[in-house]
């Protein structure tokens, strides 16, 4: 275990992700050169890497909500963000950024997580709806965390987007919405009037007439609700018997119309593997009938700490986004990986408890957080500008979801736009698509499909690191097939190496197939609102053979999309 120089007897370091809340509550509350030679062709002895598709080894169905979405009234996701208003010159759909709304779809996006996040736990819902000139300005949870610089709708929520206008987003894109209720700073009624307000049937209850005098008649049909966010620290501090307590207690007896709703624990800190078993052991107390309440249990990591293991001091242990070393580059991956033994480590818990495996786990915020600095619109907070680094990140972390496929149910980037791994950067009229958000059109296909049991064999990844010889792996990915097509994705964590693969799908010969490509020649390259496609997929035909033969270009993703005969 870390033990902090300055606090050496500390449980918790000095400065933690819980304690940067915690603050923020108090004081608020290719264009590239290289290029992809062959790419279908008899392998030559030379191939050093082996990619084996057990194709008769099916893992489970990949939830499209895995490739979910996370926004949050948090610097400008919300405003200037996804919203910026029915009378804007932006390009907009009812207020809504159309930019967004169009890449969106393209990506198939499945479901989106809202409205925090910390901010959850300090929102009273009633706010938000209702005439929008009406609604109350309130002290945002982030305010503390705001700078002076921060426009004033980050600071003080106008409520100008609320349930009305975050469900029609879905709707709009074609996504499930996932609400997070408070839990800390609401009691458990205003949960249930919440559900009552989206999903009691037109007519039918005093709710339902307040959403359809403001255009909503029919129900929202809201399937997914969290039971609080991060109930560990922000969302109220609570030990897991407490939680526990209250999680029995909000779920008790919630509306339901007729559809079952999927409700979400409150899960664990990355390696807290403590908070999930004692949450289940208390669940179970009064009796395993309990864990029938429960869909799913959310589990947040954050890639943050890429100190190479000499702090763990939430501002001290941070990197630079943009500006970084191959060292630091590995470092990432490194925290990124940790999540396959998250994932392994928690299901292995949860199972000493749920022997039906009823209950999946929800990732519902991943992803690398860096220390300010590379804000593509100065005054939002937690904004960064992901580099290909971050590409490379994202796809190998959406890769072990799908190695994953009959645990994890959804998981949920963090977050969507203007904040940490974003997909989209906005402000005002200048819009782009990250390397983040190329990686989602990458591996939109995987949705639904069969996910396949894939060994990856390769030399590995030698490197120094503080004077020691570091390895990590040398390729990696998953696989998924949907009646003849197989889609292969394919990390090349290496940062100036190529690797040769021969793929192997035995039993089965290539009809035809296709591979897109993200890399850049530069670690660093980003897309930005003036160099808007820097990092950009390239695709090319596969040759059809017996046997298939890639190049994986250094630091890159690949999607293969091959039909079988
Ligand atoms: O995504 C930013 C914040 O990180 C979320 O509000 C919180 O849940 C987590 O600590």
């Amino acid at each position: 275990m870390f033990v902090d120089p300055e606090n050496p007897g500390a449980r918790w370091p000095v400065k933690s992700r819980r304690e940067f809340v915690k603050n923020a509550l108090a004081s608020s509350a290719a264009a590239c050169a290289y290029r992809f030679p062959s790419l279908l062709k008899a392998a030559p002895p030379t191939a050093d890497s082996r990619i084996n598709i057990l194709l008769d080894e099916p893992l489970g169905t990949i939830s499209p909500n895995i490739y979910g979405h996370f926004t949050e009234h948090l610097g400008g996701v919300i405003y200037d963000g996804l919203w910026v208003g029915p009378k804007s010159k932006v390009a907009n759909v009812d207020g809504l950024r159309s930019d967004v709304i169009e890449h969106m779809k393209k990506i198939k996006a499945s479901v989106v997580r809202y409205p925090g996040g910390c901010f959850a736990d300090s929102y009273d819902w009633r706010d938000g709806i209702g005439p929008r000139d009406k609604r109350p300005r309130r002290t945002n949870f982030w305010n503390g965390a705001d700078s002076d610089k921060s426009p004033a709708n980050h600071r003080y929520e106008p409520n100008e987007f609320g349930t009305n206008e975050f469900v029609h987003l879905c709707k709009l894109i074609g996504a499930e919405p996932y609400l997070a209720a408070n839990v800390r700073s609401l009691p458990a009624m205003e949960f249930q009037h919440w559900v009552e307000y989206c999903n009691s049937p037109a007519g039918s209850t005093t709710f339902a007439e307040a959403r359809a005098a403001t255009g909503y008649a029919e129900p929202f049909n809201v399937r997914y609700w969290g039971v609080g966010n991060e109930s560990w620290g922000c969302g109220g501090n609570f030990t897991p018997q407490e939680y526990a307590v209250e999680f029995r207690r909000y779920t008790a007896w919630l509306p339901q119309y007729g559809k079952p709703l999927s409700l979400i624990a409150s899960g664990p800190n990355t390696d807290e593997w403590f908070w999930t078993r004692e949450f289940l052991q208390e669940i179970v107390r009064k009796g395993t009938g309990q864990l029938r309440e429960i869909y799913g249990m959310a589990l947040h990591h954050y890639a943050w700490n890429l100190s190479r293991g000499k702090t763990n001091d939430w501002e001290k242990g941070k990197g630079d986004a943009v500006q970084f070393e191959p060292v630091d580059w590995y470092e990432l991956l490194r925290e990124g990986q940790r999540m396959e033994g998250l994932i392994e480590g928690h299901w292995q818990v949860m199972g000493e408890f749920d022997h039906e495996r009823r209950i999946k786990l929800i990732v519902d915020e991943w992803g690398p957080w860096y220390r300010p600095g590379s804000e593509a619109t100065p005054a939002d907070i937690l904004e960064q500008t992901p580099t290909l680094r971050d590409a490379v990140f994202s796809a190998m972390t959406l890769d072990i979801f799908n190695r994953h496929a009959g645990k994890v149910a959804m998981a949920n980037c963090a977050q969507l736009i203007n904040c940490l791994n974003s997909l989209y950067l906005a402000h005002e009229n200048r819009f782009v698509v990250t390397t983040v958000g190329r990686v989602f059109e990458l591996y939109a296909g995987h949705q639904g499909a069969e996910s396949l049991r894939t060994e990856f064999s390769a030399p590995q990844v030698s490197y120094q690191r503080d004077g020691q010889t570091a390895k990590f792996w040398g390729l990696n990915g998953s696989a998924s097939m949907r009646g003849k097509n197989l889609l292969l994705t394919v990390v090349n964590p290496h940062v100036s190496e190529p690797r040769e693969a021969e793929i192997v799908l035995r039993g089965s010969a290539v009809s035809s197939g296709n591979v897109a490509t993200l890399t850049h020649t530069d670690l660093h390259a980003r897309n930005t609102f003036d160099q808007r496609e820097t990092v950009m997929p390239v695709r090319a035909p596969l040759v059809k053979g017996d046997r298939i033969v890639h190049t994986f270009p250094p630091a890159s993703v690949s999607a293969l999309s091959i039909e079988l005969r």
